[in-house]
């Protein structure tokens, strides 16, 4: 077991940050493209800080870096994709997560669904607008409300541990 609490000095407050990343690596987290369009071009970004919101209305929210480029991105379209992906789509994790890979989109096979990038073998599909930005320390949250939402399989991809895995029904 290991343990770090918050202290006055330095030291402890990278213990800190390091027992936490550890701490946050044993929740399963989904595995999700956030994608726009911005100045007409397609754009996307790696998330894992994903979770369904509200009901009725449909809403998500999620969390972005602010030194990532993606939340300026959201702030100026106003509306997004998000790709919640497919077991086997851990290269496109990976690939939307690159800062050294100039285009992102290459080599996969997606279209435009009402002007948002959506990637074609994701195992589900939702669109979003009434974007709401609000601050969350280093991050942004993002609160979203959902107009359409689609699923194709029953195969998700989950991070845990800091790896990827393949989660489908046990059957
Ligand atoms: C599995 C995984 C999950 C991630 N989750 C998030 C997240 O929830 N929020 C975030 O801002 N970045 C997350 N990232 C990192 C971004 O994808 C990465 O920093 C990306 O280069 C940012 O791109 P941008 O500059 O276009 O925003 C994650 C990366 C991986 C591999």
């Amino acid at each position: 077991m290991s343990a770090a609490s918050a202290g006055g000095y330095g030291g402890a407050v990278d213990e800190l940050e390091a027992s936490f990343r550890d701490a946050m690596a044993r929740v399963p987290a989904p595995v999700t493209v956030i994608t726009t369009s911005a100045d007409g071009q397609p754009t996307g970004t790696t998330v894992s800080a994903f979770a369904s919101l509200s009901i009725d209305p449909p809403m998500v929210v999620f969390a972005l870096d602010n030194r990532g480029g993606m939340i300026d991105r959201l702030r100026a379209s106003g509306r997004a994709g998000v790709n919640i992906l497919a077991g086997h789509q851990a290269d496109a994790a990976i690939k939307f997560a690159s800062r050294h890979t100039p285009d992102r989109f290459a080599d996969l096979d997606w279209t435009l669904d009402h002007d948002l990038p959506r990637l074609t073998e994701a195992a589900a599909w939702l669109r979003c607008e009434e974007l709401e930005f609000l601050p969350g320390g280093d991050h942004t949250v993002v609160v979203a409300t959902v107009v359409s939402a689609e699923t194709d399989g029953d195969s998700s991809l989950a991070y845990h541990l800091r790896e990827f895995k393949d989660v489908r029904p046990q059957r």
